[in-house]
């Protein structure tokens, strides 16, 4: 027995605790900033439709296996599987999660910093007299610098570092109690006002309205790779948020919880921004930049922007606060439990390691511009990589593990709290770990990676 078994562990306090730590890491940037582009880029509605099956049939069974095995094993993405399949080649699985939470939080970050230069602008309305080539030209500037990208991606990275340093009960959840309802009542407060605005109704349509000759064939993997990343799974995120809840906890009714808070905030980003871009003429398919350049256009242009640009940017930089520390704490809970450090020291260690790297990211919009690797720049690369790749992929082997490795009495056990919940559709989670997760996280892999042509 390892000296770990008698370290009692930290864990969350209060059910509202665990929603609102797991809703914390789902809800971020890639809600607010990434899937308003990623549906522009790939057409709206049709993109939105796959989007939502995905998250569905793939998302919802990935999730309820990242929560079981991270319970039942207590401890980090790495170590759950070494507990709980000793001597087998599993525990790659885990790794290929710690080194996807460094891929993400390097670009997640370099965003996250954006985000915070937004704050500032808003604070000091620094919006006021431009329009929409002075606001395309301010962004670009900006992302385009050296020092200053690089200043506030520190800012947010010792900000996230500061809350996982203090622990679960004493920093993340009580960090994000209090942050996920504010932004929840933000995001509501903006929708509100995005539909009313005149012309709002062309926007509506483009993301609800499906067009099927819109869809390509990489659209598929881009669908993928967003429930992935936006429901925070496939690098044991949620394996490690897993292992910290108790054992009396509704695994499944939490699952539902997240995913579908995590789908509406989604949906309500794209409520927000989609009119506006359609109201100021703004292409959809604009890019990472899309929040950034057209939210602060219909700031300008309405009564009381000071304030709602205000809103938004803090509710943005909040958003991407409580998904950090989720990243963050993958690596650390493996530092701390496999490696012996403390909280503190593994903190620093992993924090400072993907600075480095997302300083790399960030200046990709800049200095290094010209810096391509196989055809992308440093962060997209970074961001393909993680997102597209190895969060579909970690999630496959998640649902092979509990589908065929667990398998149905094990999983059940640990998923009914040994008994506790009667789970009439046990049956359906079988079958979709078994097979309909699995072959369509394949079959979306081989056609959007191109290797093979329907
Ligand atoms: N789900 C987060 C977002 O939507 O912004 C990002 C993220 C967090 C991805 C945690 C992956 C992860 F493990």
């Amino acid at each position: 027995m390892s000296e770990s078994d008698f370290t009692p562990r930290d864990s969350f306090g209060s059910r509202f605790g665990i929603i609102a730590a797991a809703a914390g890491s789902a809800v971020g940037l890639g809600n607010i900033w990434r899937f308003p582009y990623v549906v522009g880029e790939n057409g709206g509605g049709a993109f939105l439709l796959v989007y939502l099956i995905f998250i569905i049939a793939i998302g919802l069974p990935v999730m309820l296996s990242e929560f079981t095995i991270g319970r039942k094993a207590q401890r980090n993405a790495i170590g759950s599987f070494r507990k709980l399949s000793p001597g087998t080649p599993w525990y790659f699985v885990g790794m290929m999660g710690v080194a996807a939470a460094f891929l993400i939080l390097s670009f997640y970050s370099a965003v996250a910093g954006w985000t915070l230069e937004y704050v500032f602008k808003s604070v000091t309305n620094a919006f006021a007299g431009t329009d929409e080539t002075g606001l395309n030209l301010m962004f670009g500037t900006f992302i385009a610098g050296t020092w200053r990208p690089l200043f506030w991606q520190l800012i947010f990275m010792v900000l996230t570092a500061w809350i996982v340093a203090a622990g679960i009960k004493k920093g993340i959840e009580k960090y994000t109690k209090v942050l996920m309802p504010v932004l929840v009542l933000m995001i509501i407060i903006l929708c509100i006002r995005s539909v009313t605005l005149p012309g709002a109704g062309e926007g509506l349509a483009f993301l609800f309205r499906p067009d099927f000759s819109a869809l390509s064939a990489d659209a598929f993997l881009s669908a993928l790779g967003q429930a992935f990343f936006s429901l925070s799974l496939g690098m044991g995120t949620l394996i490690t948020y897993g292992s910290y809840i108790g054992k009396k906890e509704n695994l499944p009714g939490t699952v539902v919880q997240v995913s579908a808070a995590d789908t509406i905030i989604a949906l309500m980003a794209g409520i927000a921004i989609f009119p506006a871009v359609f109201a100021f003429g703004i292409d959809p398919g604009e890019g990472p930049g899309l929040v950034f350049i057209t939210l602060p256009n219909i700031f300008l242009q309405m009564p009381g922007g000071y304030y709602f640009a205000l809103i938004f940017f803090v509710l943005l930089a909040i958003a991407a606060l409580t998904s950090s520390i989720s990243v963050l704490e993958v690596v650390v809970a493996y530092f701390v439990e496999e490696l012996r450090l403390t909280r503190k020291m593994a903190t620093v260690f992993a924090a400072v390691m993907i600075t480095v790297l997302g300083v790399f990211c960030t200046l990709s919009f800049g200095i290094m511009s010209d810096v391509s690797i196989f055809g992308m720049d440093f962060f997209n690369l970074m961001e393909f990589t993680a997102s597209d790749l190895l969060l579909p992929l970690g999630g496959f082997f998640i649902v092979m593990f509990v589908g065929w490795y667990l398998g149905s009495a094990s999983s059940r056990k640990e998923i009914s709290n040994e008994g506790a919940y009667k789970l009439a559709y046990f049956p359906i989670f079988m079958f979709l770990v078994r097979f309909v997760a699995p072959v369509a996280i394949a079959l979306v892999f081989i056609y959007g990676l191109g290797l093979l042509r329907l």
